[in-house]
């Protein structure tokens, strides 16, 4: 059996960070080793050449290796939507999202975005991703497909919408449901495959549909539910008109059952205490996605007052709303959210979201999202240097709280050496 050994500065979580100054919350280790065999963590700690004797050792210092970024939030079949002008989400859905994802139902095009998509995770560093594939079932199996052959742990779901969008981009409330069903059986708990139970958003399905949403999460309570909640406020009056008997936007899925700690809401920016106090209770996963929301003018995320009431928060790049893949990019962006807010969202907060807070988000923990012995060897080697600009203000960098601050306000794919899924190196093999 290979057990192989990286050896590189090593950072990771242990808990949520109570600010800058929590040295307690994370591990970090100047001259770490990392030792994996069969795919998993089998041990963490000081470089030692007595431990490696045997072993393959890989040698990435000076950079440092953390858990791999996860993305609680995007859409796989808008990757050629990104950077499209609009003033606001509901045009922008209509001029570019919709017309795009009707591609899906041609021969050959999941498979080929697919492909794409996958290798741009992996560029960025980004290991696990929750995603709306579109309505046509070829798109999952295309999205899972490609994810098995790169054996990664993904989750994902067959958008369902039944109402408001073009003819060819909807299905029914019983082929939506047949479809879901006949796809969680092909693909969840397949290898590293999760499924997401996803209905777009109130405004694009009926009553019937989120009913039949209901019945699919009472059939399959191992299965994720994502959808779309308060991200305009266009979006929120018509979602309100179209289901006039709810207590607020959160109330419409509230009544259909669909609220819960393997629910993930992406947005939820506009909450009213009611909302924000629900989500709490119900375990609701408010998914911060800072690029989107102010790429399409949506909002100010309310980190500082969410995490208060105690709602479960995440954060993702919601590509294509969101501009960027890189979950470093969306870090500087979620950082300058909340400074628009008055708030401290410190790097340790900032690293703690996109590693083991998104883990968590999932109830992964155990498998993804930080590095210790029984995890999933899902890692990134981040090199903090490997942007010329970012190397001269490394020479006046001390502490790796600084570090991680600079890698979020300068990095992007470049500053990821190396990917590791399941313990292989997928970066460096990239075409
Ligand atoms: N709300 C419903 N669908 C979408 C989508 O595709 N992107 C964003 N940003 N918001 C949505
Ligand atoms: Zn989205």
């Amino acid at each position: 059996m290979t057990r192989t050994i990286l050896r590189a500065r090593v950072f990771t979580f242990i808990e949520e960070p109570q600010g800058i100054d929590d040295t307690a919350s994370y591990r970090y280790l100047e001259d770490g080793a990392v030792t994996i065999e069969n795919g998993k963590i089998i041990a963490v700690g000081d470089y030692s050449p007595a431990d490696a004797a045997g072993a393959e050792v890989i040698d990435h210092r000076p950079s440092l290796i953390m858990p791999g970024l996860i993305d609680l939030h995007l859409h796989y079949v808008q990757m050629q939507v990104i950077g499209s002008y609009a003033p606001a989400l509901l045009d922008w859905l209509h001029a570019y999202t919709f017309v795009e994802e009707q591609k899906f139902g041609q021969q050959g095009h999941a498979a080929a975005i697919a492909t794409s998509f996958f290798d741009e995770l992996i560029r960025n560093g980004t290991t696990t991703a929750v995603a709306y594939c579109s309505v046509h079932p070829e798109s999952v199996d295309a999205f899972f497909t490609e994810a098995a052959r790169r054996n990664m742990l993904m989750v994902g779901g067959k958008v369902m919408m039944d109402r408001n969008a073009p003819e060819a981009l909807l299905d029914t409330a019983q082929t939506g449901y047949d479809d879901a069903k006949a796809l969680i059986a092909r693909w969840q708990g397949k290898g590293r495959a999760h499924y997401a139970i996803s209905p777009r958003f109130a405004i694009t399905s009926t009553p019937a549909q989120l009913e039949a949403s209901r019945a699919l999460v009472a059939e399959f309570p191992e299965c994720y539910v994502q959808t779309h909640l308060s991200e305009n406020d266009a979006e929120i009056a018509y979602s309100m008109e179209l289901y006039p008997e709810a207590k607020d936007y959160l109330g419409i899925y509230e009544d259909y059952g669909l609220l819960g700690r393997k629910t993930l809401l992406g947005h939820s920016i506009h909450l009213s205490h009611r909302e924000a106090h629900v989500m709490a209770e119900t375990g609701s996963v408010a998914v911060f996605c800072p690029t989107s929301n102010l790429f399409l003018g949506s909002g100010l995320f309310d980190y500082e007052r969410l995490h208060k009431t105690g709602v479960r928060i995440g954060i993702a790049t919601d590509i294509g709303g969101g501009t960027s893949v890189s979950m470093l990019r969306t870090l500087d962006e979620g950082f300058k959210v909340a400074q628009l807010r008055k708030q401290q969202l410190s790097p340790l907060n900032s690293f703690y979201l996109a590693t083991l807070g998104n883990a968590r988000g999932l109830g992964l923990e155990d498998r993804i999202g930080s590095i210790a012995p029984g995890r999933d060897a899902d890692l990134v080697v981040l090199d903090s240097s490997a942007i010329s600009h970012m190397a001269l203000r490394m020479q006046t960098i001390s502490g790796v709280a600084q570090e991680l601050f600079l890698l979020q306000t300068m990095g992007d794919d470049r500053s990821v050496r190396e990917v590791y899924i399941a313990g292989e190196a997928a970066k460096t093999r990239l075409a």
